[in-house]
């Protein structure tokens, strides 16, 4: 199982967890109860839609979280950047959330 290493961008904490190959990054964090957005967007946002783009995240190496989507080229992100919400895992990644204000 890959191990997702999460640093909180706003709070510097960092939290480590496992999640199954594939798995959808922002519903694992969710279920593993780490943070991925700043301040009010963990209220304000578009719920994994694609939308929004407040789950903007930093991944490294980011081959293990999935080419970039349409979505995430309409967004405009640098290569090692993804949105939470269609970041999918296969394999260890260090992945720094709370970008987007
Ligand atoms: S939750 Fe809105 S773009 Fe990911």
């Amino acid at each position: 199982m890959p191990k997702i290493t999460v640093t909180n961008a706003e709070t510097g904490e960092t939290q480590t967890f496992k999640v199954g190959y594939g798995a959808n990054l922002r519903q694992a964090a969710f279920y593993a109860g780490v943070e991925m957005y700043k301040g009010m967007n963990k209220l304000i946002n578009c719920r994994g839609l694609g939308v929004c783009g407040t789950c903007l995240i930093e991944v490294e190496p980011a081959e293990n979280a999935g080419d970039q989507t349409f979505i995430e080229k309409l967004h405009k992100l640098e290569p090692n950047q993804k949105l939470g919400c269609r970041a999918k895992v296969w394999g260890d990644l260090a992945v720094t959330t709370a970008l987007k204000d």
